[in-house]
C-alpha cells in the first residue's frame, strides 16, 4: 500500500509538472493572440483552462498521496508553511511556495470576473515564478530526479518554457492579434 502511494505521489507530480508546462506555454500562446492549427483561438483559451485546472487536481493527488505515504513524513504545516519539513527542507519547501502560488492563483482565476482584469493580470504573472519554483522543487526533492527518462522530461519542460518565454520577451511577439488599436473617431 504504501509503495503504491508513493508511486502515485511521485506520478501526479510529474504528470502536474508536465500539465503546468503546457499550461504556460497555451498561456503565452493565449495571450498572444494568434490561433492554433485545429484549436482557434478560444480553443487555445480553453486548453489553457484544462490543462491548468488538470494540474491543479494533480498537485492535490500529489500532496495527499505523500502525506498518506508514512514513509514521506509530511504534516499538514508542510502544505502551508515553507522550509519546515524535516527531510531535505528546502527543496520540499519550494514545493509549499508552489503550492501557495498555485492557490493564490487558481483562487484568483476563479473569481477573475468578481475581481476585475487589473487584479487578475497581476496575480497571473505569479505563474511565471511557479513553474520555475515547481521544477526546482522537483529536481531536488523527486526520488527519480536521477534517472534518465526525468531527466528526459525534465529537459523537454524547460526547453518548452524557455522558447515560450523568449517568443514572450521577442519585440514581435506583440506584433499581431492581442495588441488593441485604438477606435476609429466617426467624423
Ligand atoms: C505545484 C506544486 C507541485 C508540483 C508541480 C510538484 C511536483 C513534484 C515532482 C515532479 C516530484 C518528483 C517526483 C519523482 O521523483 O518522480 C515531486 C516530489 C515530491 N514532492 Fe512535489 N510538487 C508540488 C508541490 C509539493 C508540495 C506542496 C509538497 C508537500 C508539502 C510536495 C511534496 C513532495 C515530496 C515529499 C516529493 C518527493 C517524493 C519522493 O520521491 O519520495 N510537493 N514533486
Amino acid at each position: 500500500m504504501n509503495e503504491a502511494l508513493w508511486a502515485l505521489g511521485r506520478g501526479t507530480g510529474i504528470v502536474a509538472l508536465i500539465m503546468f508546462t503546457i499550461t504556460l506555454v497555451l498561456g503565452i500562446t493565449t495571450r498572444s493572440g494568434r490561433p492554433v492549427a485545429g484549436l482557434g483561438r478560444t480553443g487555445v483559451a480553453d486548453v489553457h483552462r484544462v490543462a491548468a485546472l488538470t494540474g491543479t487536481g494533480l498537485v492535490l493527488a500529489h500532496v495527499g498521496s505523500l502525506y498518506l505515504d508514512p514513509y514521506a513524513q509530511l504534516r499538514l504545516v508542510d502544505f502551508f508553511v515553507p522550509f519546515l519539513g524535516g527531510y531535505r527542507p528546502l527543496w520540499l519547501g519550494l514545493g509549499t511556495v508552489a503550492l501557495d502560488l498555485l492557490v493564490v492563483v487558481t483562487l484568483v482565476s476563479l473569481l477573475r470576473h468578481r475581481v476585475g482584469p487589473r487584479l487578475f493580470k497581476t496575480v497571473h504573472l505569479a505563474t511565471y515564478a511557479l513553474w520555475p519554483v515547481a521544477f526546482l522543487h522537483a529536481l531536488g526533492n523527486g526520488t527519480d530526479a536521477g534517472s534518465s527518462w526525468f531527466t528526459g522530461i525534465a529537459l523537454a519542460c524547460l526547453a518548452a518554457v524557455a522558447a515560450a518565454v523568449g517568443w514572450r520577451l521577442a519585440p514581435s511577439y506583440e506584433g499581431r492579434g492581442h495588441v488593441r488599436t485604438p477606435r476609429r473617431v466617426a467624423r
